[in-house]
């Protein structure tokens, strides 16, 4: 049975790094049907147009796994990469993806994420130009009981892409 791998967290907490990774881990192994379904992209495509109200996030996260559950009911293994801030529009996700849905939860604490603050949004959020930002103006439901929880400041990439691919092998999703 395909798996749909569903990455939440901050933004800048290595969400798209650990989905890239994670997919060139899986295809080095052989997994040869998988698409990465990434929050950045979808919103210039199939959610383009939607805000980050909380309507618009629920939209957004509910049209995702619209489309993983397409994907993997053909037997294409999915990775979502998207905050997905809301814990009731996960567990969504999870109700309409079922048996194959892996939360994984990419953690990483604020003030690093304020050092690292690669698109400059931290930095415009905290002087309060930027409202509805995730972690700062916005809230974030941090998963309680995630599948699998990495973090991007105790762990290396690699490790975290390492620590899903292990998981994936104990509940015998992949070879
Ligand atoms: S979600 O909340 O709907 O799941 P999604 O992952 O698609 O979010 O998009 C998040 C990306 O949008 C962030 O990585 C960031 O670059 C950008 N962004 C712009 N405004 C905001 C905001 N107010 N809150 C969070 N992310 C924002």
């Amino acid at each position: 049975m395909s798996f749909v791998v569903w990455l939440t967290g901050l933004s800048g907490a290595g969400k798209t790094t650990v989905a890239r990774g994670l997919a060139e881990a899986l295809r080095a192994r052989g997994v040869g049907k998988l698409e990465v379904l990434d929050g950045d992209a979808v919103r210039e495509n199939l959610s383009k147009g939607l805000g980050f109200s909380k309507e618009d996030r629920d939209t957004n996260v509910a049209r995702i796994a619209f489309v993983a559950q397409l994907l993997a009911r053909n037997d294409i293994n999915v990775i979502v990469a998207a905050i997905s801030p809301y814990a009731e529009a996960r567990a969504s996700a999870r109700e309409r993806i079922g048996e194959g849905f892996v939360e994984v939860h990419v953690d990483c604490g604020l003030p690093e994420l304020v050092r690292r603050d690669v698109k400059g949004l931290y930095k415009k959020a905290l002087a309060g130009e930027l409202a509805h930002f995730t972690g700062v103006s916005d809230p974030y439901e941090a998963p309680e009981s995630p599948d699998i929880r990495v973090s991007s400041e105790g762990q290396t990439a690699d490790e975290s892409i390492e620590a899903i691919v292990a998981y994936l092998q104990r509940e015998q999703r992949i070879p």
